[in-house]
């Protein structure tokens, strides 16, 4: 039994009617679970820092329900904002860009810039559209952080986020399990420029592709913490030892790389001649589908002293399966 009610598909209006209510509800997205309040409302949104023990000053995305509304919160989204935003939206992309005041203070972390995104999953673009409708149709927003304990691994189904954070938030939406599983990609737009500042479920190519596409030739600078450059870090994820289960992880490219023994559990790209081991998909993108998964129930398994992972081979989604395996396992 939990404390903290669950909502099926059919409960969103019931989520809804808790938000607008200054109340914290998680729910899905197609890359993990948010932990969502009115992103106009301080003290909504100091519940969310309270709940997930995230230092106050680390900023939260703002969940809107179509790139109109996107606009509504920024000050300025230069063309290839758009461009990205049509190419891209709904979908796991950030596009950080100069705030207005709609957003509380709080939720930007008092920065001078704002995260936004329009979710692919239906039940959160459902939910959004649910508080709008309630609280007068400008364009609500959600703040809604990865809904796990800070520094924990981010959830992908309901489950997860309850065992995380049962009795601390008024109520998950169930959408059942994530679809791209690891969080979503972060383009900063801000300045004349634009910087990666979080691999994820949208490659650096297929960003690139999208700004030729619409015939702007912008480059994008990668600042995430693959490219060995990125100095003071500017989005939380890019701090190391974020994302880590209580077991140290170790990544490996060969099983062969790592002497195993009876505390060690494994994570490969299929089958692994190992007990306990779980085996997911080959290509980076469905391994990343089930990463966090196996690493939570590999860390919760009795026993379990050491996570070694075998990294996939190279493709699509490489860098954002890396970037999440290095802070996993970057040093605590
Ligand atoms: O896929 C995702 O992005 C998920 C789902 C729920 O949407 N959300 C997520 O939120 O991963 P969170 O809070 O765990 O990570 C958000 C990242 C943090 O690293 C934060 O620092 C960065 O976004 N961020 C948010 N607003 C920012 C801003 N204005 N400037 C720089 N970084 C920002
Ligand atoms: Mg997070």
């Amino acid at each position: 039994m939990t404390i903290t009610p669950r909502f099926g598909e059919d409960q969103v209006d019931e989520a809804a009617e808790l938000i607008v209510r200054g109340g914290v509800v998680a729910f899905p997205t197609e890359t993990v679970y948010g932990l969502g309040a009115d992103a106009a409302d301080h003290d909504a949104v100091a519940k969310v820092y309270s709940a997930k023990g995230r230092p106050i000053g680390h900023p939260l995305i703002v969940h809107v329900a179509s790139a109109d509304d996107a606009w509504s919160w920024a000050r300025e989204a230069p063309p290839t904002a758009r461009a990205l935003a049509d190419a891209f939206w709904p979908g796991p992309l950030t596009l950080i860009l100069p705030r207005n005041d709609k957003a509380a203070a709080i939720t930007v972390g008092g920065l001078d810039t704002i995260g936004l995104r329009v979710p692919g999953h239906h039940l959160a673009r459902r939910l959004i559209m649910a508080v709008d409708a309630r609280s007068g149709g400008a364009g609500a927003g959600l703040a809604g952080p990865s809904a796990n304990r800070f520094g924990h691994v981010s959830p992908t189904t309901a489950a997860h986020v309850l065992d995380d954070l049962d009795g601390r938030i008024d109520g998950v939406l169930d959408g059942g399990a994530c679809r791209v599983g690891v969080e979503s990609t972060i383009v900063e737009a801000v300045g004349g420029r634009l910087s990666l500042l979080r691999p994820g479920g949208v490659t650096l190519d297929e960003l690139e592709a999208a700004l030729r596409h619409a015939g702007l030739d912008d480059a994008i600078t990668v600042e995430s913490s693959l490219d060995g450059s990125a100095g003071e870090s500017r989005a939380a994820g890019m701090l190391t030892s974020h994302y880590a289960p209580d077991a140290p992880v170790v990544v490996v490219a060969d099983l062969d790389d790592v002497v195993l023994g009876p505390a060690d559990a494994v994570i490969g790209p299929g089958p692994v001649a190992h007990e306990p081991s779980v085996a997911l998909g080959e290509r980076p993108a469905e391994f990343a589908t089930e990463m966090y998964r196996a690493l939570r129930d590999l860390d919760a398994m009795e026993g379990v002293r050491r996570i070694v992972v075998v990294r996939p081979g190279d493709g699509p989604m490489i860098a954002a399966v890396l970037d999440r395996l290095a802070k996993a396992s970057a040093p605590r």
